[in-house]
């Protein structure tokens, strides 16, 4: 079975059929790039451009870079205000011209798929996959099963937000060097493991790719720490899972 998946990133709208047998893209993903401002309206469009580019016409999954409850976005840390409160499934399923429209935060859909076919595949207990990009996102998963919006880049670490000390942006930001990234990172990681205890983090977003220059640098945290596995695609494989969920519940 195929559906379609959207990942609404800060610089590129990224979209694909997706074949939910195999975990991975059916077609090569179509990109065009995040308008800025990043307006809901202007969003909408793009995503419009990305689905027709493939024909699409069935139930479609897409992710936004904030807290999502049914449908709405709540919070938008990185994008334009604009989508504080606003009915998000409405405005794209009005564009798209259906009703099949799940939306979801962005590193929830990330988790989704690794757990399902990437590094956290077959893991129970508390898994924590942590997002490290232009901010932090989290996806929190007890015996396989998510608990969304958990918005964990926004804890609060040394009297800082930790995706403004953590994320990698903070790493280009401050130009930090990986010894001094990692040395943040750790007391992040240990300051989650504090409050969770969590079997496994699993660490995605570009910068995952270069795992080996900073995990091996962060010691003395009892839980397994490892890269992602599905990389640039997660976001889209996951955003078709939860469309795929929402269309069986239906
Ligand atoms: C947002 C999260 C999002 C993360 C990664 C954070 O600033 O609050 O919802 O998952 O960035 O995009």
């Amino acid at each position: 079975m195929q559906i379609f998946g959207v990942d609404i990133g800060g610089s590129g709208i990224k979209g694909a059929p997706v074949d939910l047998e195999r975990g991975d893209l059916a077609q090569d993903r179509h990109k065009v790039l995040t308008p800025h401002p990043a307006t809901p309206d202007e969003v909408a469009d793009r995503v419009g451009e990305v689905v027709r580019h493939f024909g699409w016409t069935g139930p479609v999954g897409l992710t936004f870079p904030g807290v999502v409850t049914d449908g709405t976005t709540r919070t938008a840390a990185n994008v334009d205000r604009g989508w504080v409160g606003l009915d998000a499934r409405s405005l794209f399923a009005d564009r798209l011209g259906h009703r099949a429209v799940t939306v979801l935060n962005d590193a929830d859909a990330a988790g989704l798929a690794e757990m399902t076919f990437g590094a956290g595949r077959d893991r129970t207990g508390t898994v924590i996959l942590l997002t490290l990009g232009t901010g932090i996102g989290s996806a929190l998963f007890v015996d396989g099963r998510l608990v969304p919006n958990t918005e964990l880049g926004h804890l609060e670490l040394h009297g800082h937000e930790a995706e403004k000390r953590a994320s990698s942006k903070a790493k280009e930001d401050h130009d930090l060097s990986w010894e001094r990234w990692a040395h943040r990172l750790h007391k992040y990681f240990a300051h989650l493991e504090m409050l969770f205890s969590p079997e496994l983090f699993i660490i995605g977003g570009g910068v995952s790719r270069k795992a080996e220059k900073f995990l091996p640098l962060i010691e003395g945290i009892r839980a397994e720490i490892v890269p992602a596995e599905l990389q640039n695609n997660a976001g889209i494989v996951g955003a078709a899972m939860a469309a795929s969920t929402a269309a069986t519940a239906d």
